[in-house]
């Protein structure tokens, strides 16, 4: 078992080899020549236990500890200060706690309730250019768009740059040429562009604020002073690589799973109420966020294993969605599947704060499919990234038939 080798991750997420996993204790996974910083870890793949080390953030935490010097939610280490301990979600409490209680108005079901008929009709005007191409990428002409028109709004982003960003998150987050951990010059020069754009769009919010999550960042204050600029440069790549990657992934594997699960799509087209229970089992079947780590902060125990302070520990949210124990026949795709208590979206105190922007979004492209399209016919395999962080797609070429008179 090699979890740091991305070439396993090629064709997606390995479900036979995490099957055999959850069948034993948390393991200890040895470093091998893939493997950042040299270093073994643990792995935790059955839903109780990663249920139990997500809730316990004291023992298990997002930043870093335990004499570490470095930290994060990723198996390599981020540096502390850098981005453990300053990105939203590589912070524990109290800091994270009202750093968090900060944005969560912005992003809250209320807030988002006045975007439900913008979303809509962004998402309808996305499918029906699509279905006018015929034959499009899904991924790039309808997946990737919404959530990108949505996370630029929400941020106050010029609609006309968001291409750019998407290019730049693209090419940090993608590992086609190189190992985890490890950065070129195509990355480091993404990076970089990224972040003088954060550096400006930053200042503009600063001189002139909108109504947006930004501003809100940038005038707000945590522990009765403003965030840091570091702090708020590291919110805008975390919002623009959280809001524009998982999204589009969920929905575009959740199309491959419609495709590949006919008497789904056709149960769903008939009785489109059925949508609410497809998104939840859409998000536990692609769990697009395959793993998190934590960092152990005191000697504990953890289902058997015995855990040292500092040693790394990796959550699978996309294992403990496929454990038996709480998913009746686990790997059956049943959009009717009630009750569904998945981890895609993680839990305890770093919950994702996008779920219900996520599942908006999930809603709006998904009625929208089932108003304007008939058929979905692949015209080649789709390309999957190479990669253990997301599990997703770059492109997935299809044939749309449009819902037309006479057709159902
Ligand atoms: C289907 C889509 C999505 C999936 C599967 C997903 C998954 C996750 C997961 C598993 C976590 C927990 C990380 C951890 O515990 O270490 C998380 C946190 C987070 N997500 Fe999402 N996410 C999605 C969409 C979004 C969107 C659309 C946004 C924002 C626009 C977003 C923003 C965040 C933020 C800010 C956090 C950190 C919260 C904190 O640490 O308090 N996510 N997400």
């Amino acid at each position: 078992m090699d979890l740091t080798d991305l070439d396993l991750f090629a064709d997606g997420f390995p479900h036979p080899l995490f099957d055999e996993l959850r069948g034993g204790p948390v393991v200890w996974h040895e470093p091998t020549e893939h493997t950042p910083g040299g270093e073994g870890f643990w792995v935790v793949t059955r839903y109780a236990d990663v249920l139990a080390a997500a809730s316990d953030p004291a023992v298990f935490s997002s930043a870093g500890g335990g004499g570490r010097a470095g930290g994060g939610t990723l198996i390599e280490d981020l540096p502390a200060g850098f981005a453990a301990g300053v990105l939203l979600n590589m912070m524990d409490a109290p800091r994270h706690t009202r750093f968090r209680r900060l944005l969560a108005p912005c992003l809250s079901p209320r807030a988002l309730h006045a975007l439900r008929d913008d979303l809509q009709a962004r998402a309808d005007g996305i499918v029906r250019a699509a279905v006018a191409k015929g034959e499009c990428d899904l991924l790039v002409d309808v997946a990737a768009e919404l959530p990108l028109q949505a996370v630029a709004h929400l941020l106050g982003v010029p609609q006309e740059d968001r291409h750019r960003l998407l290019a730049w998150a693209n090419t940090t987050l993608d590992h086609a040429d190189r190992d985890l951990g490890e950065s070129t010059e195509r990355t480091r020069a993404a990076a970089a562009e990224m972040s003088a754009y954060g550096t400006a769009l930053l200042a503009r919010k600063r001189a002139d604020p909108g109504d947006d999550l930004l501003s809100v960042a940038v005038h707000g204050t945590v522990d009765g002073g403003p965030l840091t600029e570091l702090e708020q440069q590291m919110l805008f790549h975390l919002l623009i690589a959280a809001g524009s990657e998982t999204t589009r992934n969920t929905f575009a594997l959740g199309v491959q799973a419609l495709i590949d699960h006919p008497s789904a799509w056709h149960a769903l087209k008939a009785d489109p109420s059925l949508l609410p229970s497809a998104i939840e089992e859409i998000l536990r079947w692609t769990s697009t966020t395959p793993y998190n780590r934590r960092t152990v902060t005191r000697p504990t125990t953890l289902n058997g294993a015995a855990l040292s302070p500092g040693d790394k520990i990796t959550l699978w949210w996309a294992s403990a969605n496929r454990d038996p124990s709480v998913f009746p026949a686990p790997h059956t795709f049943d959009i009717t599947r009630t009750p569904n208590p998945h981890l895609a979206f993680g839990r305890g105190p770093h919950f994702c704060l996008g779920a219900p922007l996520a599942r908006l979004e999930l809603h709006a492209l998904l009625t929208s499919f089932l108003t304007h399209i008939t058929a979905l016919t692949p015209t080649a395999p789709p390309t999957f990234t190479r990669t253990n962080k997301h599990t997703g797609l770059r492109h997935m070429p299809v044939l749309l038939t449009p819902t037309g008179p006479g057709r159902a």
